[in-house]
């Protein structure tokens, strides 16, 4: 009995350091690649329009990077940012994109996301709902069997600069509707109402 509990705690105690030496390998791949632009928190930076993706889910977070990776984001000509992420991405390999995905997926998201003036949250609210939330969720928390982000966790002015790519066909929106300028305002003064604190992910 106390061999079987001996061969236990070592097991034990091997998984628990297994964890946290993941957990610090991702914390330093994390600050040796991604802080020059997204910043220590994640929060990014928009001189450079570099995302904030503090908080953005694991399994969104892996499937962008090996997106960029593989040339399916970033690769048209007139994508600067994503042309960023892709020669950024080039080296990583599937591993250290996986312990990549669970450090941003801790970090602790962005809690005023709201830049942009003008847009109407209740035009927004009903535009959403009608629009969006059949891929994006209700609650704008995200939706995985469709491979749609959340849109609560980012900052207003990149969910704009996305949309405007998807309009221009520099980045594929896989079925997603095309809002006008102004209807972009409304939906982001809606968005920004919403935060990740308030809903579980589904
Ligand atoms: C040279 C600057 C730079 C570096 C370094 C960088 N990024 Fe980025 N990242 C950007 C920019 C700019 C964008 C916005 C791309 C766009 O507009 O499509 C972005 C976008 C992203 C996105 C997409 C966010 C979304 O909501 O779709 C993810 C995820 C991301 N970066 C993760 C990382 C990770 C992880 C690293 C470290 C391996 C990293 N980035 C390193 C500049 C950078
Ligand atoms: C048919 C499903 C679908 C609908 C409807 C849809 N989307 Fe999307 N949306 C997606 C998918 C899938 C992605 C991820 C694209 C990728 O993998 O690059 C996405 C990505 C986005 C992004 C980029 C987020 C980021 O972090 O980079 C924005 C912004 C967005 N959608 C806004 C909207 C808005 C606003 C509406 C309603 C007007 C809408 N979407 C409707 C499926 C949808």
């Amino acid at each position: 009995m106390k061999y079987l509990f001996s061969i236990f705690f070592i097991v034990a105690t091997l998984t628990v350091e297994a964890e946290s030496t993941v957990a610090e390998q991702a914390n330093l791949l994390f600050r040796e690649r991604c802080t020059a632009c997204h910043l220590d928190d994640g929060y990014g930076l928009k001189s450079m329009k570099v995302a904030s993706i503090a908080g953005l889910p694991r399994w969104y977070v892996t499937q962008q990077l090996r997106h960029f990776r593989d040339g399916k984001r970033g690769a048209d000509a007139a994508d600067t940012e994503g042309q960023m992420m892709q020669s950024m991405t080039q080296t990583l390999d599937d591993k250290s994109i996986a312990f990549l995905g669970k450090h941003v997926q801790s970090m602790r998201p962005l809690k005023a996301r709201r830049t942009l003036k003008d847009g109407d949250k209740t035009l927004g609210e009903k535009l959403y709902q009608a629009d969006c939330a059949s891929c994006h969720g209700d609650k704008a928390v995200g939706v995985r069997s469709k491979l749609a982000p959340p849109l609560n966790v980012q900052i207003d002015w990149y969910l704009q600069g996305q949309m405007i790519k998807f309009n221009k066909g520099i980045r594929s929106h896989h079925g997603g509707k095309n809002p006008t300028a102004a209807q972009m305002k409304d939906l982001l003064a809606y968005l920004s109402t919403l935060s990740k604190e308030e809903v579980k992910e589904k």
